[in-house]
């Protein structure tokens, strides 16, 4: 397996205050990659590194083997016209850009039309092919930038938080965008904000925060570090809430006094569902149904602390330990692989 993507001690800083603290990644081809992480993070600026628009301070980065500051030609060449590069042409419509990027990035006229008209309809541009791209909303250029990657079909793809501030059915459309493109062969690296998407479309994470990396790996295993749902379940006499206590199917409270039992899942709708029927079976009301969702915040509380060199314990249904500080030794890479 060859990485598209290799950084050594990779270190950025704004005006002396450092926004990558030194950035150990080797990304392999073939999968989706994730960069996770908060705003200020320092995603942006990675990116943007990779795509030889910011210079690094120190460190290396490599784009299939050719090093972003000896070779950014060579670098620009395997990243294509598309992603970060998208240098659509505002006075020109969409279905126009896309055509000349089709003929740019090599293919004849009727191929390049007919490309064209695939990634229209893909992402669902079709209602202003014809209107110039200067006029396009956010979301709309957002989604031709991909569209000009479906034509262009570059070795690498870039893209920088692609789905924010996209209404669902556009994100939608991004993610099976992103998913085609994946599919012919293109690597993508994405950053976002969203657990959630990073799950949906990416085979491998990396969790940014303040400039490090603090976890890295499949989706499903960072979840699995992640403390689940936390379900409650209140009924209308103490001694039911023991009842619903035994359709749990795993550990929970019970609170006598608000006639409530709550419990942590990683499939918490699911179970809270089992337990409704359950209880609807004998006959007992539930009053409320609450699941809460662990946010962003949490998301990063768990990771951040798990990384912490004394590790702390599984999140046994428990809230935060205590303070989850930052991620421990930020600067320093995560450990070889
Ligand atoms: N051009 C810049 N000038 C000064 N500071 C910057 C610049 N770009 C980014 N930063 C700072 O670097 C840090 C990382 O920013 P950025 O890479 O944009 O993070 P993200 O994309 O994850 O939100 C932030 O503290 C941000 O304020
Ligand atoms: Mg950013």
């Amino acid at each position: 397996m060859s990485a598209i993507i290799e950084t050594e001690r990779l270190v950025k800083s704004y005006r002396g205050r450092p926004a990558l603290r030194g950035i150990d990644l080797a990304l392999e081809s073939g999968i989706v990659h994730a960069l996770l992480g908060p705003n200020g993070a320092g995603k942006t600026t990675l990116v943007s590194i990779l795509s030889t628009v910011v210079r690094p301070d120190g460190g290396t980065a490599r784009v299939a083997g050719h090093d972003v500051r000896r070779e950014a030609a060579a670098v620009r060449g395997v990243i294509g016209l598309a992603g970060q590069h998208a240098a659509v042409e505002p006075k020109l419509t969409g279905r126009e850009n896309l055509r000349v990027f089709g003929r740019l990035s090599g293919l004849g006229a009727r191929a390049a039309r007919h490309a064209a008209e695939s990634a229209l309809g893909r992402l669902g541009l079709e209602a202003v092919a014809d209107r110039v791209a200067g006029g396009y909303s956010g979301g709309q250029r957002r989604r031709l930038d991909l569209a000009v990657s479906l034509v262009a079909r570059p070795a690498l793809v870039l893209l920088d938080e692609p789905t924010t501030g996209l209404d669902p059915l556009s994100r939608r459309q991004l993610w099976d965008a992103v998913a085609e493109l994946t599919r012919e062969g293109t690597d993508v690296l994405l950053t976002t904000q969203y657990l959630e998407e990073a799950d949906a479309l990416a085979g491998n994470v990396v969790v940014l925060n303040e400039g490090g990396i603090v976890a890295h790996g499949s989706p499903a295993r960072l979840k699995s570090r992640v403390a689940g749902e936390t379900v409650t379940i209140a009924v209308d006499r103490p001694e039911h809430a023991a009842v619903a206590a035994q359709s749990v199917p795993g550990d929970c409270r019970i609170d006598a006094e608000r006639m409530s039992v709550t419990w942590s899942s990683r499939s918490g709708a699911r179970e809270a569902l089992g337990v409704f029927a359950d209880l609807g079976a004998r006959g007992i009301e539930v009053r409320e149904l609450t699941i809460h969702r662990p946010t962003l915040d949490d998301v990063f509380l768990d990771l951040v602390g798990a990384e912490k060199p004394e590790g702390g314990g599984e999140p046994e249904g428990a809230e935060q330990p205590e303070g989850a500080g930052k991620p421990a030794g930020a600067g320093k890479p995560e450990g070889g692989r």
